[in-house]
Parts: structure tokens; C-alpha cells; sequence
């Protein structure tokens, strides 16, 4: 299973630390199994993996072949939770090459809807122009503007070119039952659709279709995935011993380290593959607990890369950090140094090693580094990169940032302050509805 190794913050927290906080951790578990907790309206992910039914993985995967079938593109249009789950486990799972250059098997997955870039819609229209594309509308809410822009921009454009009767069939949404401007217009327009469930906040969302069809659409195994989730699900109960379960393990361990003056977490993996994990991770916990003026500040590296460029701050900055790093044991493939008879580049001490025994050693060394420098190093050790060891580490993460959320004293299920800039852009562009508003802030800009 996945292991937690927390040997390394021994020394940076109170000899106490992790007991102390075991009560409280088991009875932010208890909220979260009992629904007596803030947010419990939110809180269907719990046992989404071991709920899913079957019937429900049939259709996604009789829709993620239709787009397969009919598709050399699928772009997945939308922000927050609504993509990064997906985008996560695809990139996760991906050949670094293949997706760029599209392979034959699967289509090739794009994403948009997360920026209001008028170059990078450009690109994309400039892009997709001859090509058989589909599209998978994502939106709980169904009016979310960065969505809904792209949507409009690239629906046009694949009933342009495919016509209106392959576009119906290429287009799917995943959006709430009733509400939204996406369920009118699904409904309207007859395109297939997934329901986003009511108790499903968007970034716990990536084991429901939200996360699924993208994933199954770009060739891989969904039933391993929310197998490995439903089996993490089991092992982070209260029924399990608190040494037992990564999930309060990593929860405590954060905790403990965010009392004794670690304001911030910072995610590393020391493989590329890893990138929108930790963005996904990223907007897990920072939407989740950044909130009251509390919370530790989730940010990422990827290693050995930043090494070259944040590795000087690790090492010397300020003392508020702490780092989780994600170590994956074995790698896919094998690629050994080659020996040189010339020796020019001084390599031929590491002639005959695997290429991801060089890695290894840079994280060990890294790691022993940032302790000595003042760093606590929690290490997450994934077996490998596969549908199923993934399923667990985003059921782990999820259940660790529901208990830190009720440990640190939040409601780590919503996420009021993501209004205040739409409001300000809802002004600013005169949406109706928002005259006040504009008024107000116009005075405000020309002061
Ligand atoms: O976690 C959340 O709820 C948010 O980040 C949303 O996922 C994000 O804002 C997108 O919202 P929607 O799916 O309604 O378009």
C-alpha cells in the first residue's frame, strides 16, 4: 500500500507532537464519517469509490468510445476542479511524448475553459482547424465564465466543421441534474450527459464522471482507479489504527509541523509526469483550508528540475516550510548509463546504473540536505505509476485534507472567497445585474 514515512520531522516538532494531535484527528474522522462536521452537505466523495456502480462505468465507457471512435482530439473545457483531476491522472499515466504528438490508439486530450487567454484560444481554434474533435463540456455550476467562453468558441467551431449532427454526438456535458447554463443547453441542444452529484464539491470531484470520462476517453483503466480509491477508502476509516491510516498519519504530521511554524507545504515529485498532480493537490488543500486566515499554503516543485531554481530558498530561506515529497518506487522503463571509452563528460562512475537510480539517490540526497538545512521531510511512498496506486493517492490525499480541514478548524468544503474576484470582473465588464457594483468600483479605479 501507499506508505507514509514521517521519520524525517521527528526533529522538528515537540516530542509529543503526532500523539497530541491524535485525538483530534480521529474525531475529525468521526465528523466526516458521521456527517455531523461544517460542510457536511459536501461530503459525498467519502465513499464515492466503494458507492460507484457499475452501471455508471458502463456508460462512461460507452461514451468515452464513441469520442474515441470519432474523435483524433477531445478538448475537456473546464477550470478548478472541473479539470485538474483529469488532467492529474492523464498526465500521470501518459507517455510524456505520445500525448503531444498523438499516438494512434487514443485521441488526443487538450484542455481549456481555465484561462481567458485570447492567445491560447487562438491557438487552440488555429489548431483543431481540419481536425475530427469532440468536446467535454465540465461545469457544476454550468456558469462558469472561463468555461462557458471557451465552450461557445469551440462548440461553433465543431459544428462548423463536423456539422450539427456530429457535433451532437462529440459534444458531451457533465454539469449539475437542473441547474446552469450547460444543463440548458445540453438539454436543449440533445447532447449525452453525466450529473455531477449535489454533495460533490468540484475538487473532490475527479472519481465522478468529471474526472472519469476524460480519463477512460484518453484510454485508460477507470475501474482500477476507483478500485484503488475504495480500497484507500477502507484503510482510512476510524475503524483502522491511527498508525494504520495514511490519511491521519499525513494529517497529523502536517498539522503538528503547521503549529510548530511551517506555514507551508510544498509538494515535490521527482518525476515530470507528477506536474498537475500537484496542481490538482494544490487547489485540494489551498481551497479547502486557506480560509479565516488560517492554513498552511500549498505550492509544488518538480525535482531534480527546481532544484536548479528554487533549490537555494529550500535550502536557506526563511524556516516556514516543510516539503511532502512524492517518491514513486519503481519506474516503467529501463534506461541504463551507457559506459564511454572517452569519459569526456566524467560520467563513467555511474556507467551500468539505471537512470532512476541516479534519481533515487538525488532524492535521497536532497532530502538529507533539507533536513540538515531545517526542512521536515514527510515522504509518500507510491509503488508505481499505475490506474490503481493513483486511485489510492487521491483518495489519501482527499481523506488527509477533509481531517486537516476540521483538525485546523474550518469548513474545508467551501470556498466563499472565490467570488470576490468574479464579482469585481462581472462589474468591471457590465454583466446586467451589476450596475451598483460597477458603479462602486468604477469610483474606485478612477480615484
Ligand atoms: O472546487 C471547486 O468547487 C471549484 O474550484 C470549481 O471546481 C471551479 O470553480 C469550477 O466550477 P464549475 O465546475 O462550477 O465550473
Amino acid at each position: 500500500m501507499i506508505r507514509i514515512d514521517i521519520s524525517q520531522i521527528q526533529g522538528f516538532i515537540s516530542k509529543d507532537g503526532i500523539k497530541a494531535l491524535e485525538p483530534e484527528v480521529k474525531e475529525s474522522i468521526l465528523k466526516l464519517e458521521n456527517g455531523n462536521g461544517a460542510g457536511n452537505d459536501f461530503i459525498g466523495w467519502m465513499n464515492l469509490a466503494s458507492k460507484t456502480e457499475s452501471g455508471l462505468l458502463d456508460a462512461i465507457e460507452e461514451i468515452a468510445k464513441i469520442l474515441r471512435d470519432n474523435c483524433e482530439v477531445v478538448i475537456v473545457a473546464g477550470i478548478g476542479g472541473s479539470y485538474l483531476g483529469s488532467r492529474a491522472v492523464i498526465e500521470a499515466l501518459s507517455n510524456s511524448f505520445t500525448q503531444l504528438i498523438q499516438d494512434r490508439k487514443n485521441p488526443q486530450i487538450l484542455f481549456a475553459g481555465h484561462n481567458i487567454s485570447e492567445d491560447y484560444l487562438y491557438e487552440l481554434t488555429e489548431y483543431l482547424k481540419g481536425k475530427k474533435f469532440g468536446i467535454i463540456n465540465i461545469s457544476k455550476s454550468g456558469t462558469t465564465t472561463e468555461t462557458a467562453l471557451s465552450f461557445r468558441l469551440l462548440k461553433k467551431q465543431c459544428e462548423q466543421q463536423r456539422g450539427k449532427d456530429v457535433a451532437r454526438k462529440v459534444i458531451v456535458a457533465i454539469t449539475d441534474a437542473k441547474r446552469g447554463a450547460a444543463r440548458v443547453c445540453a438539454d436543449k441542444e440533445g447532447y449525452r450527459s453525466f450529473i455531477i452529484p449535489d454533495n460533490v464539491g468540484g475538487r473532490f470531484s475527479v472519481l465522478t464522471p468529471v474526472g472519469l470520462l476524460p480519463i477512460a476517453v484518453a484510454g485508460f483503466d477507470i475501474r482500477q482507479l476507483v478500485k484503488g480509491a475504495a480500497d484507500m477508502e477502507a484503510l482510512t476509516t476510524s475503524k483502522m489504527a491511527f498508525a494504520d491510516n495514511p490519511a491521519a498519519v499525513y494529517a497529523a504530521a502536517r498539522n503538528a509541523l503547521y503549529r510548530g511554524g511551517k506555514k507551508i507545504e510544498i509538494l515535490v515529485n521527482f518525476q515530470p509526469k507528477l506536474h498537475y498532480l500537484s496542481e490538482w493537490w494544490k487547489q485540494l488543500y489551498g481551497e479547502s483550508e486557506g480560509k479565516e486566515n488560517k492554513g498552511i499554503f500549498p505550492a509544488s516543485v518538480d525535482f531534480s528540475t527546481d532544484l536548479h531554481s528554487m533549490g537555494q530558498w529550500i535550502q536557506e530561506g526563511e524556516r516556514t516550510i516543510f516539503e511532502t515529497v512524492i517518491s514513486v518506487d519503481k519506474v516503467k522503463h529501463s534506461v541504463l548509463v551507457p559506459s564511454d571509452e572517452e569519459n569526456l563528460d566524467g560520467l563513467n562512475y555511474m556507467a551500468g546504473k539505471h537512470v532512476d537510480q541516479v534519481n533515487k539517490m538525488a532524492e535521497l540526497g536532497t532530502q538529507l540536505a533539507h533536513v540538515d538545512g531545517g526542512v521536515p521531510n514527510i515522504r509518500i511512498v507510491v509503488p508505481e505509476l499505475n490506474e490503481y496506486w493513483i486511485g489510492q493517492l487521491i483518495y489519501m490525499f482527499e481523506k488527509g485534507c477533509g481531517i486537516s480541514g476540521y483538525v485546523l478548524g474550518v469548513n474545508p468544503f467551501n470556498q466563499p472567497g472565490v467570488e470576490a474576484y468574479k464579482k469585481n470582473m462581472f462589474a468591471l465588464l457590465g454583466k446586467p445585474g451589476y450596475e451598483e457594483e460597477s458603479k462602486k468600483i468604477l469610483s474606485r479605479i478612477k480615484k
